[in-house]
C-alpha cells in the first residue's frame, strides 16, 4: 500500500463510521421515542373558592380574593414530569391582576395532583371595572387562569427538556352571596394549551 492510499482510506474509513454512528444513533433516539412516546400534560379547573368579589365604593378597585383548585394530569405510560416552575395568572377584563406561584413536585406517570392557587388582592384598572360593571347584572363572572409551567420528562434514567406549556382555564363564577360569604362552586373547567 503506499502512503497516499492508506491515508485516503483512513479518511473514508473516518467518514463512513462518523456516518454509522450518526445513523445508528437517529435510529436509537427514534424508537427510544416511539416506546415513551412523551406527551405533555393536561390541566383543569376542579374547584373555585370565592370570598370577594367586588367593587370598592368609589367603583374604582376590584377587591378580590379566591382559590382554585388545579388539577394536573400526567396521561404517559412510561414518563415522569418534573415540574421545575409552576405560575397561575389570573385574568380579568383583559387584565392580568394577580400570578401565584404553585408547588414544584414530580409527578409520576399516569399521576392527576391537584394545586391550589390563591388570590388574593385589589385591582385598579380601568377594564377591570368596567367588566365588573358589565357583568355583575348578571350575576356570573368570567375570567381566566393561565397556568405556565416549566417541565423536564424522565424517559427512564434519561430527562430531557425544559417544556414550557401554557394552560388556558376560561372559568365562570357567582358572586358571592352576601359580602363577608363564600361561594365555592365545583365543576370541571377545562384548560387549553
Ligand atoms: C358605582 O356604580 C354603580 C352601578 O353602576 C352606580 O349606581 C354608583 O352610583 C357608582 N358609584 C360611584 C361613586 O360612582
Ligand atoms: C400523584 O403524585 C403525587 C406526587 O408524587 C402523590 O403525592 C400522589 O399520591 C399521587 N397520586 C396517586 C393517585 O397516585
Ligand atoms: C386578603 O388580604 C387582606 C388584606 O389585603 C387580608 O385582610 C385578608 O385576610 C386576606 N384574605 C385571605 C383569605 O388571605
Ligand atoms: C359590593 O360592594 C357594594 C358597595 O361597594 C356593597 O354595597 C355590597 O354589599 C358589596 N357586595 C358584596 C357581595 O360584597
Ligand atoms: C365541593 O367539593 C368539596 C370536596 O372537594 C365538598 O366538601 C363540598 O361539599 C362540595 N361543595 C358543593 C357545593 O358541592
Amino acid at each position: 500500500m503506499s502512503r497516499s492510499d492508506s491515508c485516503g482510506g483512513c479518511c473514508c474509513k473516518l467518514l463512513c463510521s462518523l456516518l454509522q454512528i450518526v445513523i445508528t444513533a437517529g435510529f436509537v433516539l427514534f424508537f427510544w421515542w416511539l416506546i415513551f412516546r412523551p406527551r405533555l400534560p393536561r390541566a383543569s379547573i376542579h374547584q373555585i373558592q370565592l370570598s370577594a368579589f367586588n367593587l370598592t365604593a368609589d367603583n374604582s378597585t376590584l377587591r378580590f380574593s379566591l382559590t382554585v383548585a388545579v388539577a394536573l394530569r400526567n396521561p404517559n405510560k412510561r414518563v415522569g414530569l418534573y415540574y421545575d416552575a409552576l405560575d397561575a395568572d389570573l385574568f380579568y377584563g383583559g387584565e392580568q391582576i394577580q400570578s401565584a406561584p404553585l408547588p414544584v413536585f414530580y409527578q409520576p406517570h399516569k399521576n392527576t395532583t391537584e394545586l391550589e392557587g390563591k388570590f388574593n388582592g385589589s385591582a385598579a384598572g380601568v377594564g377591570v371595572a368596567e367588566a365588573f360593571r358589565d357583568e355583575s347584572a348578571g350575576g356570573s363572572f368570567n375570567f381566566e387562569v393561565r397556568v405556565e409551567s416549566s417541565l423536564r420528562m424522565k424517559l427512564w434514567f434519561v430527562k430531557i427538556g425544559h417544556f414550557h406549556p401554557k394552560f388556558d382555564c376560561k372559568v365562570d363564577i357567582r358572586a358571592p352571596p352576601q359580602a363577608g360569604g363564600v361561594s365555592v362552586t365545583n365543576r370541571t373547567w377545562n384548560c387549553h394549551r
